[in-house]
């Protein structure tokens, strides 16, 4: 078992809810999640278009997967924490929805089919080679279909109550924005010593994050 694995194994036997305390949690409304820009974007651009197949990588508890879900998408949630994964499967029966869950490293993970929508919420930093997972979850989107990715940056230092397991956060112009180049981008933000609201077991601190959603370009060479 990995550090970071026994870390959020840890954090998830902690509290019933240890992310998204609040009772909103799962509204599909984007105007309900003002203090989050990836999760009301990306409710606005699910909501555009009709449900697809949706994979949260680093589920956490499920909460992302299981907004997706009350949308009707066909949604499959990777979460390294055997902890966070039962939760996900029992959060998923509670919220009356269907979530695939796999219990896997997401460098284990193989599809059987791919997705339209992939969002993977604070999990980059985990993962020192951004680039292979990068490159695996643009190879396991559809064409059109859209990748939200939210990190640390190196704009701010890693706080003392987070050096407790390795973490590799990205420099805001590096792996993770440049495989992202010829994808079209909804949103690339940059968000600097952000005050920390996640977290009610810890110091108070803060993270600077890059907040990247982009869609996969269509090829052109008439092969869709
Ligand atoms: C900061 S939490 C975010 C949870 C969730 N995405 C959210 O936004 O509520 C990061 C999650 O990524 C998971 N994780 C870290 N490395 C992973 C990996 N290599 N494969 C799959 N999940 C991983 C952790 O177990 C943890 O649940």
């Amino acid at each position: 078992m990995t550090e970071i694995q026994e870390f959020f194994d840890a954090a998830y036997r902690s509290s019933e809810r240890y992310w998204w305390r609040q009772a909103h949690r799962y509204s599909t409304d984007p105007d309900d999640h003002r203090a989050s820009l990836m999760t009301q974007s990306i409710l606005r651009w699910a909501r555009q278009r009709p449900p697809g197949r949706a994979l949260d990588i680093g589920s956490g508890e499920g909460t992302d997967a299981i907004r997706l879900a009350l949308l009707g998408w066909q949604v499959e949630a990777v979460e390294l924490s055997g902890v966070g994964a039962t939760k996900v499967r029992r959060f998923m029966r509670e919220a009356e929805v269907e979530v695939t869950v796999h219990h896997s490293d997401i460098r284990d993970f193989t599809p059987v089919q791919p997705f339209d929508l992939i969002v993977c919420n604070g999990v980059l930093h985990y993962i020192e080679d951004k680039s292979a997972v990068c490159k695996q979850m643009q190879e396991m989107t559809t064409s059109g279909g859209m990748n939200a990715v939210s990190l640390w940056s190196t704009f701010s230092h890693v706080p003392p109550p987070h050096r407790v397991v390795p973490t590799f956060p990205d420099d805001e112009d590096g792996a993770v924005v440049g495989a992202y180049g010829p994808w079209q981008k909804v949103l690339l933000y940059l968000e600097r010593n952000k005050q920390e609201a996640g977290h009610h077991d810890m110091d108070d601190h803060a993270h600077s994050f890059i907040k990247l959603i982009a869609e996969k370009p269509f090829k052109t060479n008439g092969s869709g």
